[in-house]
C-alpha cells in the first residue's frame, strides 16, 4: 500500500512577466477568476484530494499569498455587524487549519526544479503533489484527486498530461509514451521544450504532479536545462526506470492563466459553470458576439 498523499508544494516564486504591469506589485497567483484568486482555487482543489499540509515556495512581494489563508478578524467583525452570514461563512471556510501552511523562499527564480528543491525540508521522505496555480482546472472531480487515485493505483510518480497540436509541443514538457491502460500512459522518457522535430509525442505535461521524494536528490545537482533554468522535467526523467512513472489523461479542462488569452477564457468558462453568473455571462457573450 503506497504512503498516503498528504503534502502539496505550490511554487509561486515566478515573476509573471507575461502579466506585467498587473504583476509589478501583485503576485500573479492573486489574479481573480470571477471572484476567487488563482491560489485559492489550487488550495481548494488540493484539499478536495485529502491534502493537509501545504508549502508555498514564494519570492519577494508574494507574502499576500500566505495571508490569503489567514483569519481576517476585522473583516469578520464587520461582516457580523452587517449580518452578512453567507459572506462570513465563505470567508471562514477558506482559512486553513493552524499549522497547515508553511512558506519557504526561493530568493532567485532559477527555475521550477529549483523552486521544488527549496521545499526539500517540507517534503522530507514523503510523496508530494505539486500544483502550479496558474494552470487552473475545471473538473467535476478535483484534478489532484484524480492524480492521487492514479498514485494509489500505480505506487509511483504521476504527471497530468494532455494532447496539444504538434506545433505547440516546444512550449511544454513532453513525454515519450509507452503502454496505455485506460487513462494511464506509461512514461518512457521526458523532455522539456523540445524542438517540434525532436518531440517524442504531442502528449504534454501540465501543472499537476505527484512525485516521489527521490526527485530531490536529482534536483540537488542544480543541472541547468532548457532556457538555462533548473528544470523539474530533467530530474523527473532520472526517476524513469527506477520507479513507476505514468502520465494521467485527466478528466476536465485546463486554462493557462499565466497567459492573457488563457486567463480571459477561464473567466468565461468559470462564469458559465456557475449558476449565479451564467446568465450574466451569456448576456455579455451575446452582446459582443
Ligand atoms: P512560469 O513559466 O509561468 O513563469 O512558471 P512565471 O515567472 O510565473 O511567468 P512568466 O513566464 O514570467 O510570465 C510556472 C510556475 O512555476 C513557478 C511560477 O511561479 C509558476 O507557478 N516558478 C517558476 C517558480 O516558483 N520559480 C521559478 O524559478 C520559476
Amino acid at each position: 500500500m503506497p504512503k498516503p498523499l498528504r503534502k502539496a508544494v505550490l511554487p509561486v516564486a515566478g515573476l509573471g512577466t507575461r502579466f506585467l504591469p498587473a504583476t509589478k506589485q501583485m503576485a500573479k497567483e492573486m489574479l481573480p477568476v470571477v471572484d476567487k484568486p488563482l491560489i485559492q482555487y489550487a488550495v481548494e482543489e488540493a484539499r478536495a484530494a485529502g491534502i493537509e499540509q501545504f508549502c508555498f515556495v514564494t519570492g519577494r512581494g508574494k507574502s499576500m499569498l500566505v495571508d490569503q489563508f489567514d483569519v481576517a478578524f476585522e473583516l469578520e467583525r464587520v461582516l457580523t455587524e452587517r449580518n452578512k452570514a453567507k459572506e462570513l461563512e465563505a470567508l471562514r471556510e477558506q482559512a486553513l487549519p493552524p499549522g497547515a501552511i508553511v512558506s519557504t523562499r526561493q530568493q532567485v527564480p532559477l527555475g521550477l526544479g529549483h523552486a521544488i528543491w527549496c521545499a526539500r525540508n517540507f517534503i522530507q521522505d514523503d510523496p508530494f503533489a505539486i500544483l502550479l496555480p496558474d494552470d487552473l482546472m475545471l473538473c467535476d472531480v478535483s484534478c489532484t484527486q484524480q492524480m492521487a487515485e492514479a498514485y494509489q493505483a500505480t505506487g509511483g510518480n504521476v504527471v497530468a498530461i494532455e494532447e496539444v497540436p504538434k506545433e505547440h509541443v516546444s512550449r511544454y514538457g513532453v513525454i515519450a509514451p509507452g503502454a496505455t491502460q485506460g487513462n494511464l500512459v506509461e512514461v518512457k522518457g521526458l523532455v522539456e521544450k523540445p524542438p517540434v522535430e525532436k518531440a517524442p509525442s504531442n502528449l504534454t505535461v501540465i501543472g499537476r504532479y505527484v512525485l516521489m521524494p527521490e526527485v530531490i536528490g536529482h534536483l540537488s545537482k542544480f543541472e541547468k536545462g532548457a532556457g538555462g533554468e533548473i528544470q523539474l522535467t530533467d530530474s523527473m526523467a532520472k526517476l524513469i526506470g527506477a520507479q513507476p512513472f505514468h502520465g494521467l489523461r485527466y478528466q476536465g479542462r485546463r486554462f493557462d492563466c499565466g497567459d492573457k488569452a488563457g486567463y480571459l477564457e477561464a473567466q468565461v468558462a468559470f462564469a458559465l459553470s456557475r449558476e449565479d453568473m451564467a446568465p450574466a455571462m451569456q448576456a455579455i457573450l451575446k452582446k459582443y458576439a
